[in-house]
């Protein structure tokens, strides 16, 4: 997908000495008084999948509209850097014009436009002479989507909205795709075959920070990845680390042990020793 590189310096001009994305002790407050990030710090490798994994309320939303600029005045304390330069504190169309693209929980989809229209929405202000061949891999990758194209958006199932999402959001030719819980809401052999497109996007080059409630999936495709719970990252590491934590292992995958088993919902209440 990204085979024009935008400028020198950019993808296959040799290493970067920079992270694609570093997080640094970022806090951010709803209304100036309630936090929901507490010094979060995290680096994304140009090119890898990274998951930031955590229950609900754990601020994984608030983490990526942070990112997006979408939250105004945020973040309170600490630094954003995309490629080695500040963008916190930036305006939303700033950020994205940086090739940062957010796919929110809800897709953001124009409901009463069509498929066609949506992904039309995706090419705007692009004036390349790329739109053919991408739209062309969106397709390759979602066939129903041109079945569909006709359709509107509103009429589409749930996994086929996802695919849409992702479709007109690799239409904007993204440096950073940022996706929050793909997975929701998903039936299980729906939400695999979405999961198997995020591989295929991601074998283009293109760099992924992926919000996930489901540990598994995001886990299975992921480099490396973080738990956020309550605001802190608790644990960071490879997803190989990350699979073999104890904690990880009972509570995010439900392979405790037999007696933890059993207990089933105290899981969660168990006293855990990040
Ligand atoms: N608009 C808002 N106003 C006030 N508080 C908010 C707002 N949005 C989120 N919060 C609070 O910030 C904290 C983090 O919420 P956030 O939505 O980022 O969590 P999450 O990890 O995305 O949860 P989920 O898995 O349920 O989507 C929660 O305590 C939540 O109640
Ligand atoms: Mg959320």
């Amino acid at each position: 997908m990204r085979s024009t590189p935008r400028e020198p310096g950019g993808r296959g001009g040799g290493a970067s000495p920079h992270p694609l994305l570093k997080v640094a002790s970022v806090e951010t407050l709803y209304f100036d008084r309630i936090y929901a990030l507490f010094g979060v710090s995290l680096e994304i490798e140009e090119g890898e999948i990274f998951t930031v994994l955590g229950p609900n309320g754990a601020g994984k939303t608030t983490l990526l509209r942070t990112i997006a600029g979408l939250l105004k005045d945020q973040p309170k304390k600490g630094e954003i850097l995309f490629r080695g330069r500040r963008i916190d504190g930036w305006q939303p169309e700033a950020v994205a014009r940086l090739g940062i693209v957010y796919v929110p929980e809800d897709r953001g989809l124009f409901r009463e436009l069509t498929v066609a229209e949506n992904l039309e929405l995706g090419l705007w202000g692009r004036r390349d002479d790329g739109v053919r061949k991408d739209l062309d891999f969106v397709y390759g990758m979602f066939p129903i989507l041109k079945e569909r194209a006709r359709q509107e958006a509103e009429t589409l199932s749930g996994g086929e909205q996802q695919m849409l999402a992702l479709g007109r959001a690799m239409l904007r030719r993204p440096r950073l795709l940022m996706l929050d819980e793909p997975s929701l809401g998903l039936a299980p052999r729906i939400a695999r075959s979405v999961y198997d497109a995020l591989g295929t996007i991601s074998r283009t080059g293109t760099t992924i920070l992926l919000v996930e409630q489901n540990a598994r999936l995001a886990l299975g495709v992921a480099r490396r990845g973080a738990i956020l719970e309550a605001g802190r990252v608790v644990l960071e590491g490879t997803s190989a680390e990350i699979q073999a934590n104890e904690n990880v292992r009972e509570v995010y995958l439900g392979l405790g042990t037999e007696e933890a088993a059993v207990k089933g919902w105290r899981l969660y209440r168990k006293r855990r020793r990040w």
